[in-house]
């Protein structure tokens, strides 16, 4: 969840690390850093707050030039975010700099040997046991060094070296936490993710767990546990635009109106003249799925309430019983899995570290594991044996919006081919809903049309001290990602809920004018749905209504409304959460919240 960027060539290594900094800067900022070989010194420039603060500091102290670079912005995880805690880190005599991603589990032990050798230390990081190690450790050879110090490390870690005595060579290497290299000519690159790469290169190489990899200005070596490897170059396709901003104020807003393209992408190449295909791309034959007893779906925030999706429709399609568990909760359970459980595990970076233990148990429990993600090369995606990838493209802003609509595609996807597959399904409900499917992106344009409409109910919200989501069925699945849309980025609370369980307490929250989104989706519960309103406005509380039934259903039951175009309530959920992106996004804007940046959060939990 920490951002890293190297450089050694010909370039200005500040700008290019700077450049990568800034790239990467969702990916954690509570303080920032980076440090310099230059004149034969390595030269140290770090402070908490955003990279601004450290871009200051650079331009006010005239670093002058320098071709080989590391620096990091950081999400905290051991210290506060303070100067002396951000990295890079030295160790006692400044001759080593590291940048890590990730949590060094055995720090404490390591900090206590290294303090009883009269090491000193200068942060409460777990990083700094890192350069103190590679003082002891280093003959000259610093790729040696590094892999050598590896082999003491516990934990989850993307580390990047330099070191004063070797002005040539920058090392990295890479432990369950993302690193990749960017290839040049004459220069070579290392980032957490992609994004930093692309203004300079598109040819990378994914980092895998164990991996070394040496970079000078010659070339780029790699090792894993000491033997030196060959690796596959992956062509990045991703134009630089992709992962700016694209003319849009902010990431998210840009990413909620990527959705058409982005479902188009995930959606059209897996329907071939009516028909899925998933069977190649992720295993599922006949066979296989006629093998299936049990579904079990495990994620994270967003990608969780994807799962919840996929559980109504995998149930209802496949008549498959579906388990959907929050990753934290499943890997410390002691889960009872079973080979003829199919896990699907949910992530769109891929690096979550919760969903990636649980694929992990998953794996050692012998269950057939399918990945729904949005990250080539991710951990994720690697360690799974088939991937269903998204194609949402990069995603930036905390707030998961394409990766989750694209989500439920995928989880569709999947339960269409299982239903056909066990023959629970019939051909023509089948085809029906591809073909449905296949209408998706422009039902979302057609949304996407309504935003200065859906900007003043949000306006209506924005100032509220907290937002009830309420539905049944698919809808209270999709009410629970509307309200954490709202909660992460317009810092209101809110709450989604069960229609038919307010009356069972929470029902006592509701006074006048509490404001109350009800969803209005699932034509057979639309009847229940009506009195569930019924009985909130009887209270007093403000309703807004998102719908696609016929409209004299709602007709006095909103003060506002927004229609949604007609879909089968199967696939109603795609559509019927882009309204409630777009209600947070504007109600953060409103309360001035940095979207793209929540406060407290970053956009790849990669720590526990
Ligand atoms: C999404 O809006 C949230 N920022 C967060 O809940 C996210 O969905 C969660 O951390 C899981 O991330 P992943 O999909 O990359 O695993």
């Amino acid at each position: 969840m920490c951002g890293i960027a190297g450089y050694i060539g010909a370039r200005s290594a500040q700008e290019v690390v700077l450049d990568g900094l800034r790239r990467l800067e969702y990916r954690g900022y509570d303080s920032a850093g980076l440090v310099l070989h230059k004149n034969g010194k390595l030269h140290l420039e770090k402070y908490a707050g955003r990279l601004s603060v450290l871009e200051g500091h650079i331009h006010k102290n005239g670093l002058g030039a320098a071709h080989l670079g590391v620096g990091h912005t950081r999400w905290a995880t051991h210290g506060a975010p303070t100067d002396k805690n951000a990295h890079p880190h030295m160790g006692c005599g400044g001759k080593f700099a590291v940048v890590h991603n990730g949590i060094i589990e055995n720090y404490a032990k390591l900090r206590g040997e290294l303090r009883s050798r009269g090491h000193e230390f200068y942060s409460e990081t777990d990083t700094e046991v890192i350069p103190h190690l590679l003082e002891e450790a280093y003959e000259g050879d610093l790729g040696a060094a590094v892999a050598k110090v590896a082999k003491r490390l516990q934990g989850a870690y993307a580390i990047a070296v330099v070191a004063e005595d070797d002005p040539h060579t920058l090392v990295a290497y890479r432990q369950y936490s993302p690193l990749i290299i960017g290839l040049g000519e004459g220069e070579n690159f290392l980032a957490s993710d992609i994004p930093a790469l692309l203004p300079y290169t598109r040819r990378t190489v994914v980092l895998e767990d164990g991996d070394l990899a040496i970079l000078t200005t010659e070339g780029v070596r790699f090792f894993n546990d000491g033997e030196q490897v060959e690796k596959k170059i992956l062509h990045v396709t991703w134009d630089e635009v992709a992962a700016e901003k694209g003319g849009f104020s902010h990431f998210m807003l840009k990413e909620i109106h990527e959705q058409p393209r982005a479902l188009r992408d995930t959606i059209s190449p897996r329907i071939i003249a009516g028909r899925t295909n998933l069977a190649t791309e992720i295993g599922l034959t006949k066979e296989v799925a006629s093998s299936i007893r049990r579904v079990v779906v495990v994620a994270c925030g967003t990608a969780y309430h994807a799962g919840l999706v996929g559980k109504n429709l995998i149930e209802q399609m496949a008549r498959l019983s579906v388990e959907v568990d929050i990753a934290s909760e499943f890997r410390y359970r002691e889960p009872v899995l079973d080979p003829e459980d199919l896990v699907i595990i949910i992530s769109q970076s891929g690096e979550t570290a919760d969903t990636l233990a649980a694929l992990r148990e998953a794996k050692r429990q012998k269950c057939r594991v399918v990945a729904i993600t949005n990250v080539v090369g991710s951990s994720v995606a690697r360690e799974s044996e088939h991937v269903l990838y998204t194609m949402a493209g990069p995603e930036i802003a905390v707030a998961s919006t394409k990766a989750y609509t694209t989500q439920l595609a995928a989880v569709t996807l999947i339960a269409i081919e299982l239903g056909l597959a066990r023959g629970t399904l019939s051909s023509a409900k089948a085809e029906q809903l591809l073909s449905d499917l296949l209408q998706i992106p422009a039902l979302v344009e057609e949304v996407l049309l309504q935003s200065d409409y859906i900007r003043d109910v949000a306006l209506c919200l924005a100032q509220s001290e907290s937002v009830f989501f309420i539905g049944r069925g698919l809808d209270y699945s999709v009410a629970l990602e509307g309200a954490l849309k709202l909660k992460e980025i317009s810092y209101i609370h809110a709450e989604a809920y069960a229609a038919g369980e307010l009356k069972h307490g929470t029902l006592a929250l509701i006074t006048p004018n509490t404001p109350v989104v009800c969803l209005f989706t699932q034509t057979h519960l639309q009847e229940k749905m009506v009195s569930n309103v019924e009985v909130v406005r009887a209270r007093g509380a403000k309703t807004f209504v998102l719908s696609n039934c016929h409209p004299q259903v709602t007709a006095s039951l909103h003060d506002m409304e927004i229609r949604l175009p007609a879909i089968d309530p199967l696939l109603a959920p795609i559509v019927a959460v882009v309204p409630m992106q777009l209600i947070a996004f504007f109600a953060a804007v409103a309360r001035g919240a940095d979207v793209d940046k929540p406060r407290n959060l970053a956009k790849s939990v990669t720590v526990e």
